[in-house]
């Protein structure tokens, strides 16, 4: 089973970025942690960080017919991105939304995510943390589904 993780815009600079909001623990932190998740659950997995939506929106069409599923994080363009919705439609493979941020607690331009009208489940405000859960409900539902 191979899984794809993808990260949006200024997620590279975790753990500088804001960290009241974003905690202390940096970008290869998260990785580390996706690497040992995916290991954990016996899975494949690859990374993606860009800060460019129509880089985001290539890797998406890249995972067809090489991931079986993917996590997204599309930081702020969950608030924004149409092409990035219309990319996780294309490819129609299962995805799970992540946010490291209780989204539903901050600014009412946060509350609507396009991307996530096209994932089947959302994880936020669960920290790094919330990447492992996100993984781990991505392998169950596709185990499930043979
Ligand atoms: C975020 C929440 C977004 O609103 C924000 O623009 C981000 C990160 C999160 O993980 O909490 O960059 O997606």
């Amino acid at each position: 089973m191979k899984l794809l993780v993808i990260n949006g815009p200024n997620l590279n600079l975790l753990g500088v970025r804001e960290p009241e909001i974003y905690g202390r623990e940096d970008y290869a932190a998260l990785c580390r942690l996706v690497e040992e998740s995916a290991k954990a659950l016996g899975a494949e997995v690859a990374l993606f960080q860009s800060n460019h939506e129509g880089a985001i929106v290539d890797r998406i069409q890249q995972a067809l017919g090489e991931a079986d599923g993917i996590v997204i994080n599309p930081a702020a363009y969950t608030h924004t991105s149409i092409a990035i919705l219309d990319a996780l439609k294309a490819v129609a493979l299962p995805a799970v939304e992540v946010h490291l941020s209780d989204l539903s607690a901050r600014e009412p331009f946060r509350q609507i995510s396009y991307p996530g009208m096209a994932c089947l489940h959302t994880v936020t405000g669960k920290g790094l943390a919330g990447y492992r859960e996100a993984m781990e409900w991505l392998v169950h539902y596709l185990r499930q589904r043979g």
